[in-house]
């Protein structure tokens, strides 16, 4: 019986190993370990062995047969065997793969350009590394102005240049007023700069790495209505019909007359409440471009006039209607719980 059961081994691994076809690898499992094939003939004999060999011959059938099924399920052929294709169901629903979105401040970025390119202003984008004079000489900051000083602005370790000073990353996009005048060279000039900018400062309302959308607009007869207009339209169109906005008077160097523009808090409606206060909640600088600007971008101040405003894209995410984000470094976190949110 041993050598029976060697023998019918060797010869079914032999078949298996040369077998052509899944068809054939198939025929050779039916007729070794089929219900009737030549193993189940074998088990049927053992109740004519002595009983002192029916353990020993019990676990070499056992082995065998184990040996000649695994060389079966291994074999290459069993990939493509009728069975495995007959398992396939097309209709089954896919692994759906993991599909990201844009980053929240980008989806404002874009909003943003689309609200005033829908009005006629023009995108552009100036360098965020840039010289003294378009940051500040050119917008009128005096020499001693605290915004030149390194506790604020970021100094970029190059030579500086002779003529426009030293290198910053831009502390603001207003570098790019004086740079749209000389590209444009004859009003009008509707320009919506939308960049990043970078200031030493980090608490939960400031990142050292943040972006500013800066308009500038100049043409003949430009008054503080049409500023006044441009930002109510901003306000209604990016934080809803019920917002409403408000000037306050202020100083930069580079406006005159220059203000503060607050919108109505979307929680109280402008009543006043625990997180507004007064009402109201602060969103950014404007004003009417100052004549020494004008003339730095070789613009006659006499002939032309303009406004110009530069608001912080996170802050007004942060503010529109829905979204309860209560610290800005949330935004660079780059926390995936966080961003999926958006
Ligand atoms: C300016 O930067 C002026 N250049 C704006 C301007 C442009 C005035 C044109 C007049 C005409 P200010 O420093 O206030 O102004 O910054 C404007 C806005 O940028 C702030 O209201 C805020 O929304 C955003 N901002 C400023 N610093 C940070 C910061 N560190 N992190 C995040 N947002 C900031």
């Amino acid at each position: 019986m041993h050598q029976k059961l060697q023998n019918l081994k060797n010869e079914a691994l032999a078949r298996i190993i040369s077998a052509g076809s899944a068809e054939e690898l198939e025929d050779i499992r039916i007729q070794y370990l089929g219900k009737s094939g030549q193993l189940a003939e074998i088990a049927g004999q053992f109740k004519n062995l002595p009983p002192e060999e029916r353990v020993e011959t019990g676990r070499l059938f056992n082995d065998i047969k184990t040996a000649i099924s695994s060389a079966i399920e291994s074999s290459p052929l069993k990939v493509v065997s009728t069975a495995s294709v007959s398992d396939f169901d097309p209709t089954l629903p896919g692994i759906k793969p993991v599909i990201g979105h844009l980053h929240p401040v980008t989806q404002a970025v874009n909003e943003i350009a689309a609200i005033f390119e829908k009005v006629g202003f023009t995108r552009v984008r100036y360098p965020e590394a840039d010289w003294d004079w378009y940051a500040f000489g050119a917008l009128n900051f005096p020499k001693d102005h605290p915004a030149r000083d390194d506790w604020e602005t970021f100094f970029v370790d190059v030579p500086p240049d002779k003529k426009f000073g030293p290198l910053v990353l831009t502390p603001h996009t207003s570098n790019g007023q004086v740079r749209e005048m000389e590209r444009v060279k004859t009003p009008p000039i509707r320009m919506i700069n939308i960049a990043k900018c970078y200031r030493r400062q980090s608490d939960i309302s400031h990142t050292p790495m943040f972006h500013q959308f800066e308009g500038l607009v100049i043409d003949e007869h430009i008054t503080i209505a049409n500023l006044r207009g441009t930002i109510e339209y901003f306000v209604k169109s990016f934080f809803g019909p019920n917002r409403t906005s408000r000037l306050r008077p202020y100083h930069f160097q580079f406006t005159e007359p220059s203000f503060e523009v607050d919108i109505s808090c979307g929680i109280c409606n402008g009543k006043g409440c625990r997180l507004c206060k007064e009402g109201w909640l602060e969103l950014g600088g404007s004003g009417m471009v100052h004549p020494e600007v004008l003339k730095a971008g070789k613009i006659d101040p006499q002939k032309y006039s303009g406004f110009a405003f530069g608001w912080g894209v996170e802050r007004c995410y942060m503010m529109k209607s829905g979204t309860k984000i209560d610290d800005i470094r949330l935004l660079y976190d780059n926390d995936i719980r966080f961003l999926n949110q958006f």
